[in-house]
């Protein structure tokens, strides 16, 4: 029987049942403790969640508060004040004509919501034909169907080919490895133009939506776009009525030293995905925020009425959580924080280059990466059964850090790499701890493969 610390859990089905887990008996700030009183560094917050870190005690409070006032209502009948305020609150944050919010439980809930509100905003304006999505090669977006179909992570589609829509994917703006063979000073982003070519051969009457993470997140760590990009992006999908997706769930509230990610390009799409730090996990929630254009189409259409909704949805303890991070994250002025030792960050990890198999070091905000590689001239990854991700994680968690392991796909050609994203109540001096654990680590598993310059 697989024990966490000896306790029986024969019937707790586990994502990955040839590993070993670890009984997490208490968050403290940024630390997790496991039951021998271990201090692991929640380096990751989760996957990127835990943005306030554990035990605030006042989400605690805000949450039990709300528990004991209304836990809970079903959002086909009533609505309730929290998600009044969230959504107000959220609004003020947005541009003007993202004004309507539509909650969820999470990521995928949300994606999923997207997709389908982008599909019945053009039957509604009666372009029956347009349902297809266009996501980008390198990319998560959820793991139910619809969100499946629109990721371009291979690996975690493979197993449900046969279920997932077919739609259309576009390359990555991946600038360290650039799938034009480019570099961005001189590369007039065949990348984002590579949108209109999508578009243009799959003909623009089919084409609901383009979704893209602005910063990349699981699948290529904290890979973003030169300025402009989104521009371009943003041009093609008005020119072809596609409506623009900004899948903000890892990027969102703060996480790359802006409330959105999107901000750093100066461009706002027609919708906006959250989830994650939107409750910094105290409690399941996802939001979509949708543009007034969308909204007045279903709003003027016979009916009124979005088909869709989900049981959780909208549920007043989650909201109360939201808007208690929110309200912290503004009186604490957190956003600036993580962008402000997002840079303090970069230095401490760019001096891991030191390590032959580092290759790529990046970090927006508080959302950093390193990317590996077998030989650091031609920039091979590791082939994909070194398990160099996984193997550098478990040496991390002995060293008293845990990080988010990862690999871009094993069609594209991209290698492992490990994802961080700490609490954004994290100090200097705990980054600096960061970078001692994974400068030990690295020359441990260094040592292990035998990799040398
Ligand atoms: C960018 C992005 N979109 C969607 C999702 C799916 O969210 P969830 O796991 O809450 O369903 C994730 C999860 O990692 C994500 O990173």
């Amino acid at each position: 029987m697989r024990g966490a610390n000896g306790l029986t859990d024969g019937h707790i089905f586990y994502r990955d049942l040839a590993k070993d887990y670890i009984m997490a008996e208490k968050g403290e700030g940024i630390y997790l403790i496991d039951k021998e009183g271990n201090r692991i560094i929640d380096g990751a917050a989760g996957a990127a969640v835990v943005c306030l870190g554990h035990g605030n005690e006042r989400v605690v409070k805000a949450l039990t508060e709300q528990a004991s006032i209304l836990a809970y209502t079903h959002m086909s009948t009533f609505t309730n004040e929290p998600v009044l305020r969230l959504s107000a609150e959220l609004i003020k944050l947005t541009p003007r004509r993202l004004n309507r919010v539509y909650f969820a439980s999470g990521g995928s809930e949300a994606v999923e919501t997207s997709l389908k509100l982008a599909r019945q905003y053009h039957v509604e304006n009666g372009n029956l034909q347009k349902y297809k999505i266009i996501s980008r090669s390198t990319s998560y977006h959820g793991a139910t169907i619809g969100a499946l179909s629109m990721t371009g992570h291979y690996p975690r589609r493979k197993h449900y080919l046969p279920l997932l829509t077919q739609f259309p994917r576009i390359s990555t703006p991946y600038c360290w490895r650039c799938p034009f063979g480019k570099v961005p000073q001189s590369c007039d982003f065949e990348c984002a133009y590579d949108l209109e070519r999508a578009i243009i051969s799959e003909d623009p009457e089919n084409i609901s939506a383009f979704i893209a993470e602005p910063i990349i997140g699981a699948s290529a760590p904290a890979v973003g776009p030169p300025r402009g990009y989104y521009r371009i992006i943003q041009k093609i999908c008005h020119k072809y009525d596609v409506l623009f997706i900004a899948d903000e769930v890892m990027t969102g509230y703060g996480r790359t030293g802006k409330f959105f990610a999107m901000e750093h390009y100066e461009v706002f799409p027609d919708m906006i995905v959250l989830s994650k730090g939107i409750s910094s996990g105290y409690s399941p929630l996802g939001a979509l925020i949708i543009d007034e254009k969308v909204y007045d189409v279903i709003a003027n259409a016979p009916g009124s009425a979005f088909v869709h909704g989900h049981t959780f949805a909208g549920n007043p303890l989650s909201a109360a959580v939201g808007l208690e991070v929110l309200r912290i994250i503004q009186e604490e002025k957190l956003v600036d924080r993580a962008a402000k030792l997002g840079e303090y960050f970069l230095k401490g990890l760019n001096t891991l280059k030191k390590h032959p198999m580092v290759g790529d070091v990046r970090c927006v905000g508080l959302l950093a990466g390193i990317e590996f590689v077998h030989d650091r001239k031609s920039r091979k990854p590791f082939p994909e059964e070194y398990k160099v991700g996984g193997r550098l994680q478990r040496i991390c968690l002995k060293n008293g850090l845990y990080v988010y392991p990862g690999r871009v796909s094993s069609i594209v050609d991209g290698g492992d790499h490990i994802l961080m994203a700490p609490p954004f109540i994290i100090t200097e001096d705990q980054l600096d701890e960061i970078v001692n654990i994974l400068d030990r680590s690295i020359a441990q598993l260094q040592k292990e493969l035998e990799v040398h310059e």
